[in-house]
Order: C-alpha cells, then sequence, then structure tokens
C-alpha cells in the first residue's frame, strides 16, 4: 500500500532576538506547534531552552546552516538530534562526506541542505569560481544533496518546479512567502502560500508576511484556511 503524502507544514520563523520574545509570539498563535528556530535565538537562548519547548509539545526545526568538516557537523546533528529537533538545515557546500554525515548522525531528523543562499547572485558565485549559471549549479548542488542521503532541500519559489523536478518524494522548504498584499521586503525570490503549496511545496517558511501583518491572528486563520483548502482540492484530485 502507498504511503498518503503528508500535509504540508507550515513553520512559523521565529525570527526575534530573546526567548521571551518568541514566547509573546507562539503564545499569539497557541494551536500552532511548528516553529523555525535560525541563528539569532538560537545562540541567544542555547539547546536547553529548545529541548523545553520540545516537551513541551513544540515542533522545532533549527535553521542553523551548519558547515564544517564532516565529523563537526556530524556531532553537532547528533547533539540536535538527541534533544529531538525535528528538522536542522546544512549547507550542501560543504560538500559529499560532510551531507553524508549529517544525514547519518540525523538518526530520525530530517536534515535538509542550502544550495545557494537566496541573497548570491551569479556574480557573486563568479567571485567564489562557479562559472555555470546559477539554476545548473542549484540543480547540481540538489542532485549531490539527494546522493548524500538528506531529506530535501530549501528552495526559494522560483526554483521549486526544477528542484522538484530532479527530487521525486524529496522534501521542499521554501522561504519568501508573501501574499499578494505583502511588501517583499529584503526577499528577491518571492511567492505566494497558493503558489507554494500547488508548487509542491512540503514545508513553507511563514515569517513576516504573518508578524509583520496588520492583524496576524487573522492572517494565521487566513494561512490556516488556504492550507485546508489545497488538502481538500489535492484529495478532490487523488
Ligand atoms: O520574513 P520572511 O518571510 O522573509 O522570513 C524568511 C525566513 O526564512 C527567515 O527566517 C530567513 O532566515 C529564512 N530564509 C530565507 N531565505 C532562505 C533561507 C531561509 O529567507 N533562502
Amino acid at each position: 500500500m502507498t504511503q498518503p503524502t503528508p500535509a504540508p507544514v507550515m513553520w512559523i520563523a521565529l525570527d526575534v532576538p530573546t526567548q521571551q520574545d518568541a514566547e509573546k509570539l507562539m503564545a499569539r498563535f497557541s494551536r500552532h506547534r511548528h516553529y523555525k528556530v535560525g541563528m539569532e535565538l538560537f545562540y541567544r537562548m542555547g539547546p536547553e531552552a529548545v529541548a523545553k519547548w520540545i516537551e513541551d509539545g513544540q515542533v522545532i526545526f533549527l535553521d542553523l546552516k551548519l558547515h564544517d568538516i564532516p565529523q563537526t557537523v556530524g556531532r553537532a546533528v547528533s547533539q540536535l538530534a538527541g534533544i529531538g529537533v525535528r528538522m536542522v538545515t546544512v549547507h550542501v557546500h560543504g560538500g559529499p562526506a560532510m551531507c553524508e554525515e549529517a544525514a547519518r548522525q540525523g538518526r530520525g531528523m530530517d536534515v535538509v541542505g542550502v544550495s545557494v543562499l537566496t541573497s548570491l547572485g551569479q556574480g557573486d558565485l563568479e567571485m567564489l569560481g562557479i562559472t555555470r549559471p546559477l539554476p545548473e549549479h542549484v540543480a547540481e548542488l540538489t542532485r549531490l544533496a539527494r546522493r548524500s542521503g538528506l531529506a530535501g532541500v530549501v528552495t526559494s519559489g522560483e526554483e521549486l518546479a526544477l528542484v522538484r523536478a530532479l527530487w521525486p518524494g524529496g522534501r521542499f522548504v521554501v522561504p519568501g512567502i508573501r501574499s499578494a498584499q505583502d511588501s517583499p521586503g529584503d526577499q528577491k525570490r518571492v511567492i505566494s502560500p497558493e503558489g507554494a503549496l500547488w508548487g509542491g511545496a512540503t514545508d513553507l517558511v511563514i515569517g513576516r508576511t504573518l508578524t509583520q501583518s496588520p492583524d496576524p491572528e487573522q492572517k494565521y486563520d487566513e494561512l490556516e484556511q488556504i492550507l485546508a483548502q489545497y488538502l481538500k482540492e489535492r484529495a478532490a484530485n487523488d
């Protein structure tokens, strides 16, 4: 029997400086369980606070973009798996041995690769000695992530179709989610929640579209409705 396709996950990005700010934000979305913690907050509040949230029932995606020698990254991943983190990011540029070791040490935690940061353009790649077109480079790193046993990749909405074609069954984490009425801010490659869902995202990073909204609670309800509608239509099409 084939496994049912899991529902996409919306991760609310806790892009705030302190644990207190993060908990204030979480209290606004009390039904919600999935949160993304980045470097800023993690380095301030530390793994014990994350472990406590997990004990309290939160599901945590640590976006630490690890990049070091294989043994060091493997051991870091092992520590995070030990406290029950659900998903973590590593830079695919760390190479196949690093990605393999990270995947091996994940023990049930999904390790997801970052290919090319959305802040980098073709000119930046050239300065690093990478001369092939950026989409080709993203494709090659996605293949490497897959071969190395990672669970999926972080991808902009623009590259979602490209990477999805390369990796049936992969996990595709899409940041830069913006509704029509939002300003893109510093994000260059944005996509609507509907576009990401129908484009095959398995995970949506929900940041300022929610937190900077004039009415975050109402916006949260809207996002929940969009997801529910998508799941209904997907079930009808199956
Ligand atoms: O507020 P906004 O929707 O721009 O939030 C984006 C979140 O996604 C931030 O936490 C940021 O670190 C993360 N992210 C990103 N672009 C990537 C990878 C992660 O914006 N390529």
